[in-house]
């Protein structure tokens, strides 16, 4: 077995970040051996709204971790998200092929298929399919039904979907480089891969990644992913407030949110905060911290958590996620993050750093790079199952184009047996 290149590409609304990887032949550990992050251009709430411009930020990056690792990009799995991803859970039920013996790989794929089978319209397209739990002549909660006795055969899956129009365009991007997409990953899902412990999944957790534009969600339950959407609001819309409140320039107010995030632990709040090393244009010297972080920044919060709730309402999982939330993504760094949190959601709370990572580790151990590690953890995992690490889209595409049974996606869906 020799050491194995894994790559991704995180499209964002605020950074485009390119990390390629090596998980040695005889470890399980990945270490990173190139990255860069450049400022995103062409991409709003998660969804790409001019081509060219996001072909040219994502070339720049690409360009750049390639030469810091010393090795060319040709596939690389992609993050996709906002507010045009969907989820559902479904059902598959099949007879066992042989009664009298085991349930077999056969049985667990058309089970999958079957559980698969949801007419959708052509607009979306499947992105993500995930078994939750196996049941097996009625016993549920199994795990892995290979190699178990029984004649019925029962699946509960969660399947994500995303618009069409924002994959054939993400493709076109990785096209146009010359890269082999791998697979597109639910950004929320990544960002859950690199900072969510097998523990939280186990007791019912919700992750929150906070991105510039948009906020992913993914919400496990009895260590399933159960519950998948995004909200289209970001850390960015703090920045517009701190514009408006303070009548500054967005460039201004950037800086500003960002300062206040580094002063504040050390700081009792009637106090104001020196700005002059920032140099603002505005001439704006100091700022009292009371006013911004309680006047402007906290209300936002608070509008942001009450989305986050209302989801975790419509999702029915408010009662199965007794280890909170973990917030990760650029966002999680705002001032009073989980002081708000605490008080609007009354969970535990805690802020996810992608850090299950060796190798240059420096800059990426950061929430804002929460998807960016995790999309090459879901490719660890995904190649670890034995396929060749592509999910087969353009079946899937087809299959459900034509509104209903998906056939036999079957090279896909061997990807979930464990
Ligand atoms: N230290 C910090 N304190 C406060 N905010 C921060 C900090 N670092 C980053 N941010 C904010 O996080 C946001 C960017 O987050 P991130 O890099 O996760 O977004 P993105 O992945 O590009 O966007 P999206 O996921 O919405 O498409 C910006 O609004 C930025 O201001
Ligand atoms: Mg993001």
């Amino acid at each position: 077995m020799s050491d194995k290149l894994i790559c991704g590409v995180d499209i964002g609304s605020s950074k485009i970040a390119t990390v390629v990887g090596i998980q040695p032949a005889d470890s399980t550990e990945l270490k990173i051996i190139g990255f860069n992050t450049t400022n995103s251009r062409g991409v709003k709430k998660g969804l790409i709204v001019d081509i060219g411009e996001v072909t040219a930020a994502v070339e720049e990056s690409v360009e750049k971790a390639e030469r810091m690792a010393g090795h060319k990009l040709n596939s690389a799995y992609v993050s996709v998200g906002g507010p045009h991803i969907a989820s559902l859970n479904s059902h598959g039920i099949v007879a066992v092929s042989n009664p009298q013996g085991e349930i077999v790989e056969d049985d667990v794929v058309r089970v999958i298929d079957a559980a698969s089978a949801i007419s959708l319209s052509s607009t979306r397209h499947v992105i993500e399919v995930s078994p939750r739990d196996y049941i097996v002549d009625g016993q549920s909660g199994i795990r892995n039904a290979i190699g178990m006795s029984g004649v019925r055969l029962e699946v509960e899956t969660h399947i994500i979907t995303a618009s069409h129009t924002n994959l054939k365009n993400i493709d076109r991007v990785l096209n146009d480089l010359g890269i082999a997409n791998q697979g597109f990953v639910f950004a929320g899902l990544a960002s859950a891969e690199a900072v969510l412990s097998s523990t939280e999944k186990e007791l019912g957790v919700v992750l929150i990644d906070i991105g510039g534009g948009k906020i992913d969600i993914c919400i496990y339950v009895e260590g399933a992913l159960s519950h998948s959407s995004s909200i289209p609001i970001g850390a960015r819309h703090i920045t517009n407030d701190i514009a408006v409140g303070l009548r500054v320039s967005l460039d201004s107010a950037e800086k500003i949110k960002l300062m206040l995030g580094k002063v504040n632990a050390k700081k009792k709040p009637g106090q104001s905060i020196d700005l002059g090393s920032l140099s603002l244009p505005e001439n704006v010297n100091d700022v009292s911290l009371k006013s911004v972080v309680d006047g402007v920044i906290a209300p936002r919060l608070e509008e942001i958590y009450k989305l986050i709730f209302e989801e975790i309402e419509k999702s029915n999982f408010g009662q199965s996620i007794p280890s909170g939330l973990v917030i990760t993504g650029g966002g999680a760094l705002t001032v009073g993050m989980l002081e708000t949190g605490k008080k609007v959601i009354g969970l535990p709370i805690r802020v996810g750093v992608p850090d299950k990572i060796t190798g240059l580790v420096d800059e990426i151990t950061d929430p804002q790079f929460a998807t960016t590690v995790g999309l090459l953890m879901y490719g660890m995992n995904h190649l670890s199952t034995g396929d060749n690490g592509i999910k087969n889209f353009n079946k899937i595409w087809k299959d459900f184009s034509l509104g209903g049974s998906v056939g036999k996606f079957k090279d896909f869906v061997k990807q979930f047996i464990p």
